[in-house]
C-alpha cells in the first residue's frame, strides 16, 4: 500500500487483510499506518506499517524493500496517496492563477510518486513471476473541472503511466489498472469539498448515496485478485454512475 493510513487506503488495507493478504501499509502518516496495522494484527490478520514519503525516491525504494524483507516478495501495489492538504489542493485553482509550487508539488506526489513506487515494485514483481498494480485517479479526469488544474493534470498523467506499465510488462504477468473514485466521504474529502460542492456532485450522481471507502476497496481488491487476471490497462470508474445523463 502506498498510502493507507486513512480513508480509501485504510479501507482497502483492511479489505485485503480480511481476504488473507499480507499487507504492508506505507504512508507519510506513520502513526496512522502503525495504528491500523496493529488493529489488523489484533484481529488475527497479517499487517505491518512503514512510514515513507512517496515524493522521495529512496523512500519508495525502501518501502518496496521492506515488503520484500517482511513478506518475501511483492504481488500487489495499491497507489492511493495524494497531497490533499490545504496548502496544495486547497490552493489549486485554475491555469492562470495556480501558484507554480502547487503545480509542482501536485505532480511530485500524485504522479511522480506513483512512478517511483511502481518503478521499484515492478522488478520485485518480475522476480516473483508477476503482480498487479492499481493506481488511483479521480473522476475529475473523466469530467473536467474549472478548478484544481494541478490535481487533475497529475491524475491524468497516472492514466498514461498505468497504460505504459500494462503494455510494457503485460506479457510478463504484470497488470496495471486504474481506479477512478467518485465523491467518497472520507475525512479529507469532507474537509476539501464544502457542502455546496457536494450538492453539485450529488446532482450528477445516479446512486442514492455518496461513495464509501469500502466501495473503492472492493473494486481494488477485485482488480488485485486472481479474478482480475485478464483485466489489464483499464480504467474503472467507481462513482455511483456520476455523469450519466
Ligand atoms: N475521497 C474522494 O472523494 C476521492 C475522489 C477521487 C479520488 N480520490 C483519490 O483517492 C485517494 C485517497 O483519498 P482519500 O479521500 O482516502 O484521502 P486520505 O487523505 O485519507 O488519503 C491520502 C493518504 O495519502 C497519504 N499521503 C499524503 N502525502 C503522502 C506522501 N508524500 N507520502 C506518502 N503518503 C502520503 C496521507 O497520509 C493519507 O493517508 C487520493 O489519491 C485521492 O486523490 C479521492
Amino acid at each position: 500500500m502506498a498510502g493507507g493510513a486513512s480513508g480509501i487506503g485504510a479501507a482497502t488495507a483492511r479489505r485485503l487483510a480480511e481476504e488473507g493478504a499480507r499487507v504492508l501499509i506505507g504512508d507519510l502518516n506513520g502513526d496512522g499506518a502503525e495504528g491500523l496495522a496493529a488493529a489488523l494484527r489484533g484481529e488475527g490478520h497479517e499487517a505491518a506499517a512503514h512510514r515513507f514519503d512517496i515524493a522521495d525516491d529512496a523512500s519508495c525504494r525502501e518501502l518496496v524493500a521492506a515488503a520484500v524483507t517482511r513478506f518475501g516478495g511483492v504481488d500487489g501495489l495499491f497507489n492511493v496517496a495524494a497531497d490533499l492538504s490545504e496548502g496544495t489542493l486547497g490552493r489549486d485553482t485554475d491555469l492562470v492563477d495556480v501558484p507554480l509550487e502547487v503545480w509542482q508539488r501536485s505532480l511530485e506526489v500524485n504522479l511522480t510518486g506513483y512512478f517511483l513506487t511502481a518503478r521499484h515494485a515492478v522488478p520485485a514483481m518480475l522476480a516473483g513471476g508477476g503482480g498487479a498494480i492499481v493506481n488511483t485517479i479521480s473522476g475529475l479526469v473523466l469530467h473536467g473541472d474549472p478548478q484544481r488544474v494541478a490535481y487533475g493534470s497529475s491524475k491524468s498523467g497516472v492514466v498514461a503511466l498505468s497504460k505504459h506499465i500494462a503494455t510494457r510488462w503485460g506479457k510478463q504477468g504484470i497488470r496495471c489498472n486504474i481506479v477512478a473514485p467518485g465523491l467518497v466521504l472520507t475525512e479529507s474529502s469532507l474537509e476539501m469539498n464544502p457542502p455546496e460542492y457536494r450538492e453539485k456532485v450529488s446532482a450528477m450522481l445516479r446512486s442514492p448515496r455518496f461513495g464509501r471507502p469500502e466501495d473503492i476497496a472492493a473494486a481494488v481488491a477485485f482488480l488485485l485478485s486472481a479474478d482480475g487476471e485478464w483485466i489489464n490497462g483499464q480504467l474503472l470508474p467507481v462513482n455511483g454512475g456520476t455523469g450519466l445523463r
